[in-house]
């Protein structure tokens, strides 16, 4: 086609004139790339996809039929707008009976959002005017950083390192970042590093939040999957956090419906209108029917456990093969993500400068695909949401893991 006019009104913030011309490959397209160049020279030879980070089971079979039936239903074809009371009472009673946060009121402390990444992106458009800063930890999920640079803010990356159990200094934020930032962004329990929060945490958050007029928003995509005990944890359940911030849960992972788009925002009555004023500008709300089915999964709280049931084992075996091969791989508390500091190299033979270099290494001669951060510190993602049907499948998936990488000897 021939060039048009249009190149030249794009918006910079995509790209301006330069928008569709780039060269350079990001992170996610490579890993496609190098699959499907994996596949076509290892025909028939399957990918062990451990890049995803979706669960691998489809939905409850009882959040199916919800679905089915509430979508024949005449009423439930409009709008939803702001969404519905039944969904945000729900809402309010599972963060009761799962997090022990008492007293959320479903009217004013609860909004449905269509998917959280959409949350975060509106979040953003409601405190960020131009000049203004949000902190955010890397590496990490990051929308609210993209849209407070759009809207002409800034973003101060707060780097998250092992030798701190992934949790960031907020001392080290310098002051007059944190006299001029307006949101914190923090996840936990985290992606990509699978580090879980403690109250101890969350009470430092609140006391440095309320130091500088702060809004935390913690994104709790991954917050009900926690196994060995571990109990899930809410921001929202540590005493001063509802004066401070917002609490955002996925439906997404928690009860395998990634593709359904349906979470909340909830916490701070303030920071939730302000959410629900952006929203509405946005979207129409989700679906009746995906509202309704939504309800029924938050009722359902034993379809989340066994989800994390099947996650802890997973990574049990994966840790185990790792470590049997040298890597020093440690089981999350909780999340699907096992996050493994990359070898030097091979021994008399290649050297990895980065993640990105193992990651490259691992698909294109292991078939085993997995997502490099190199941020921080040099990891690689694996994510146990490999498609299994059965444990006998998993264990499969895990023996073939070990059996592609015990030729090579890897060197730490
Ligand atoms: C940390 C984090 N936040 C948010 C999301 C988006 O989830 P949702 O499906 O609710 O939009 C993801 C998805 O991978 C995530 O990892």
């Amino acid at each position: 086609m021939a060039d048009s006019y249009i190149q030249g009104l794009i918006a910079e913030r995509i790209g301006g004139d330069k928008f569709g011309k780039d060269t350079v490959l990001y992170k996610f397209e490579k890993i496609k790339r190098a699959k499907r160049a994996a596949m076509a020279a290892y025909p028939g030879v399957e990918i062990i996809d451990m890049g995803v980070g979706e669960p691998d089971d489809m939905a409850d079979a009882g959040v199916i039929a919800e679905l089915a039936k509430q979508a024949a239903v005449w009423e439930n074809r409009g709008y939803t707008d702001n969404g519905r009371e039944d969904f945000q009472k729900a809402a309010a009673k599972y963060m009761n009976d799962i997090y022990g946060v008492k007293g959320i009121d479903p009217y004013t402390q609860v909004i449905h959002s269509i998917g959280s990444k959409p949350a975060l992106a509106m979040i953003a458009q409601a405190f960020i005017n131009p000049g203004d800063i949000t902190i955010m930890t890397i590496p990490g999920y990051p929308v609210i950083g993209t849209m407070t640079s759009w809207l002409g803010g800034k973003v101060y990356k707060l780097p998250l390192l092992e030798a701190n159990g992934f949790l960031p200094e907020l001392s080290s934020i310098p002051e007059d970042v944190a006299k001029k930032a307006k949101l914190l962004y923090i996840n936990y329990p985290n992606n990509p590093t699978g580090a879980f929060a403690s109250k101890e945490f969350y009470n430092e958050v609140i006391s440095f939040a309320k130091k500088y007029n702060i809004v935390v928003v913690q994104d709790a995509a991954y917050a009900a999957l926690t196994f060995d005990g571990t109990k899930p944890l809410s921001f929202l359940s540590v005493d001063g956090a509802m004066d401070v911030g917002i609490e955002i849960h996925s439906l997404s992972k928690a009860f395998n419906m990634t593709g359904w788009r349906m979470a909340f925002v909830t916490g701070n009555p303030l920071v939730v209108k302000a959410f629900a004023a952006v929203k509405d500008n946005n979207d129409s709300g989700q679906f009746n029917a995906i509202q309704l089915a939504g309800k029924y999964a938050l009722e359902h709280t034993e379809i989340t456990s066994e989800t994390a049931k099947k996650y802890s084992r997973r990574h049990d075996m994966l840790v185990e093969v790792l470590n049997k091969l040298g890597f020093k791989a440690k089981k999350p508390k909780a999340s699907f993500y096992l996050y493994v500091k990359i070898p030097k190299g091979i021994k008399g033979g290649i050297e990895f400068k980065n993640a990105e270099e193992f990651s490259q290494y691992l698909i294109k001669e292991k078939l085993i695909s997995t997502v490099p951060w190199d941020d921080v510190e040099p990891y690689v993602r694996m994510s146990v949401t490999f498609v299994a049907k059965t444990e006998d499948e998993e264990k499969g998936v895990i023996d073939e893991i070990y059996r592609r990488l015990s030729d090579t000897e890897f060197i730490f």
